[in-house]
């Protein structure tokens, strides 16, 4: 399995496969807008590929903590007969690596407290950053990267098609 950077031919297919991750959702929808928008980066839409099928795919797009740049990811998705098998664990780590690489402070996101901890995220508010929506709890997690300066904090904000999703 390798994890490389999406292609426009891969569009049809990682949308495909998220369908298939989160059936009845509006992940697919959120995704396509996210592809779309201005906060799109093209370094950090990453899919995993094993003998030519995409296996999984994570987008991480452009966010804001106050008036800092700071990253989002999700969503995150694997193929259902593809899952518990590492895959999202590789997106996880390649993504961190290349949001490290690229310079970028921070990255956070809403998810499972039994997975995201792994890779070193925390809650949000340990970092000084404040959630969009406090209901989220011990959900909105944080990431400080290597770039991270301890005490710039503030309140989060997603890019435009999250807001509107979630
Ligand atoms: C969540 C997801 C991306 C994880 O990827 P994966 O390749 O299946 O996971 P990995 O093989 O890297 O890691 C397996 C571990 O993740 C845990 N895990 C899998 N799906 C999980 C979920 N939805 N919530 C919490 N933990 C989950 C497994 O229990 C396992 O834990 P263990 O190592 O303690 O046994 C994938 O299962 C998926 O696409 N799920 C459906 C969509 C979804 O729920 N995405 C958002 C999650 S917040």
């Amino acid at each position: 399995m390798k994890i490389r950077r999406e292609r426009a031919e891969d569009r049809p297919e990682i949308l495909a496969l998220v369908e298939a991750a989160f059936p009845e959702s509006g992940e697919a929808k959120l995704l396509r807008e996210l592809f779309a928008a201005r906060e799109y980066l093209p370094e950090l839409s990453l899919v995993a590929e094993a003998r030519g099928e995409l296996l999984g795919h994570v987008i991480t797009t452009r966010a804001w903590i106050g008036k800092s740049g700071s990253l989002g990811l999700g969503p995150i998705a694997v193929l259902p007969e593809h899952q518990n098998q590492g895959v999202g664990s590789a997106l996880m780590r390649a993504t961190i690596a290349a949001a490290n690489t690229l310079g970028e402070p921070s990255i956070v996101l809403l998810g499972s407290t039994d997975y995201y901890p792994r890779f070193g995220f925390a809650p949000a508010d340990s970092l000084g950053i404040i959630s969009p929506d406090p209901s989220w709890g011990s959900h909105f997690m944080a990431l400080a990267l290597d770039s991270f300066v301890p005490g710039a904090h503030g309140h989060f904000a997603y890019s435009e098609p999250f807001t509107a999703h979630r």
